[in-house]
């Protein structure tokens, strides 16, 4: 599961990873307004990748009737507990939205991590000060990315695949 503010590159980092153009990108956030799920196979294991709406973007499309507000959507994926990363903008550590998605996050996904994105638009120094913010505001591990350069694709497979272990087995219904 990507998770984000609007604008952040959770479309792009699909295709990044993937070296596809599946995920639609756009340069004015709200973009993607659906929660589109890409099934991958790799390395012989199956994953499925979600892609949701970004957060913070205001309400453009409030009188669409058919539009789903990020909450409904956000909450019926993760009812399956999944992994999830958080995907912040290198440029723009520790913003007060990013911080209360991580809180949330940390209770309603069964594992979760940081993404920062856009790494390309920052120089080394800027680099450095941003990745130690991070670390510091959000005390996870941050894999640096750049969906335009690849940098970090290989980091962040593993990632996934350290996030995305089986849940638990439900427990049954002592009322079924
Ligand atoms: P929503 O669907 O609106 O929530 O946005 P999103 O998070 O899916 O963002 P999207 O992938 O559509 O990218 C937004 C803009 O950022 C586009 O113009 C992308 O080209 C640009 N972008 C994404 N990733 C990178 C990156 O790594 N480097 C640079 N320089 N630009 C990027
Ligand atoms: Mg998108």
């Amino acid at each position: 599961m990507l998770v984000g503010r609007s604008n952040v590159g959770k479309s792009s980092l699909i295709n990044a990873l993937t070296r596809q153009t599946i995920a639609r990108t756009s340069a004015a956030p709200g973009k993607t307004r659906l929660a589109n799920v890409y099934r991958i196979e790799r390395a012989s294991a199956v994953l499925h990748l979600i892609d949701l709406p970004g957060y913070g973007y205001a309400q453009r499309h409030r009188t669409d009737d058919d539009a789903p507000e990020f909450g409904d959507l956000a909450q019926a994926v993760f009812e399956r507990k999944p992994g999830a990363l958080l995907l912040v903008d290198s440029r723009h550590p520790g913003l007060d939205s990013d911080r209360a998605a991580w809180a949330w996050l940390s209770g309603a996904a069964a594992h979760a991590a940081i993404v920062a994105t856009k790494i390309d638009k920052l120089a080394r120094g800027e680099r450095i000060r941003a990745m130690r913010e991070l670390q510091s505001v959000f005390d996870a591990p941050v894999v640096p990315v750049s969906a335009g350069t690849g940098e970090g694709m290989e980091e962040l497979w593993k990632l996934i695949a350290s996030l995305s272990k089986p849940r638990p087995p439900r427990r049954t219904n002592p009322n079924a």
